[in-house]
């Protein structure tokens, strides 16, 4: 079978944890060919995912980083394009999330919020480009269907989504022409331990909608930096929901008590399968 990343160079973050979309995703990559530099602040775990990936056969190093300062991230695409002799696919994965009210969360815990999944992405989108556009690359931003809809209770996490969405549509109209591909994929929960930090905080809302596995999203990664759609939403249902609540917050208002319901239900459930 023809592997859709051979001879590719790409960079994934936030690839540390063996059940995220990040290591998912670096591990669909080298299997089909690329060869991967997975990024994050666990080096041991990111040790791990790279010998897993090798010992399937795939090709991977990894950069301990913690990608909050510009420092780090022009060190890590410097590095990256050093190693790998050029770049040619930028996954920008690693998030975080400061849950609770606006009020009750410090004020520091926002910004890195912010600074993590907004300011970072940004930042290695421009320091890639130059890369990219001389080998017609392509960049994912994985965001959230937090960023379709504001999400009370994850206030700075909805900002910095809907943020780097913008930011990646407006970039996209300015690459045009220039063969690179730009993509954001919006998933809704996903089951890996990011959704179970902090359990107590995370909006019922949020488990009323299907839960994907972070195969499916790494799946669906890898279709956009082959076809360069402009937003893949995973699930598609979830988005229009979403799309729908923000467009209308009267109805929002209306449906969310049931629907929260339903996510409460969905969500003690879940964390009893998880043990917690
Ligand atoms: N799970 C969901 O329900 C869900 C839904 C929608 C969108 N998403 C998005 O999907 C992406 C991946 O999430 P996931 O569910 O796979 O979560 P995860 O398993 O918790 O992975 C997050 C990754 O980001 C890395 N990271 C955190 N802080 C970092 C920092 N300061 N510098 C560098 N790397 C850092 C973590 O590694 P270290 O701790 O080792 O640094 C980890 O590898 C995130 O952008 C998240 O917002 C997740």
């Amino acid at each position: 079978m023809a592997r859709r990343f051979d001879g590719k160079s790409a960079l994934v973050t936030g690839a540390s944890l063996p059940d995220g979309i990040g290591a998912a995703c670096a591990r669909q990559l080298a299997a089909e060919g690329a060869r991967v530099t997975v990024a994050a602040r666990d080096a041991d775990g990111l040790e791990a995912v790279v010998k897993e990936i090798r010992e399937a056969g795939g090709d991977a190093g990894a950069r301990a980083t913690d990608l909050r300062t510009p420092e780090a991230c022009e060190a890590l695409i410097a590095e990256t394009v050093l190693a790998q002799e050029g770049l040619d696919i930028l996954v920008n994965n690693a998030g975080m999330n400061a849950r609770g009210p606006v009020c009750e969360v410090e004020a520091r815990d926002l910004a890195a919020v912010i600074q993590l999944n907004l300011v970072a992405p940004v930042m290695l989108t421009r320091l890639a480009l130059p890369h990219l556009r001389s080998r017609l690359g392509a960049v994912v931003q994985v965001a959230s269907i937090a960023g379709q809809i504001p999400l009370d209770g994850e206030a700075a996490y909805s900002a910095s989504k809907v943020g780097l969405r913008f930011f990646t549509f407006a970039l996209r109209e300015e690459l045009e022409g220039t063969g690179v591909r730009i993509s954001v994929v919006s998933p809704g929960p996903v089951d890996t331990s990011f959704i179970l930090q902090d359990p107590d905080h995370v909006p019922d809302l949020v488990f009323a909608q299907p839960m994907s596995s972070p195969a499916e999203v790494a799946e669906g990664i890898l279709a956009c930096l082959v076809d360069g759609r402009r937003e893949l939403s995973i699930p598609r249902r979830t988005s229009l929901l979403a799309r729908l609540g923000s467009a209308f917050p009267s109805l929002r208002h209306a449906i969310a008590p049931s629907m929260e319901r339903r996510g409460a239900a969905r969500k003690a459930a879940h964390l009893a399968r998880r043990g917690r």
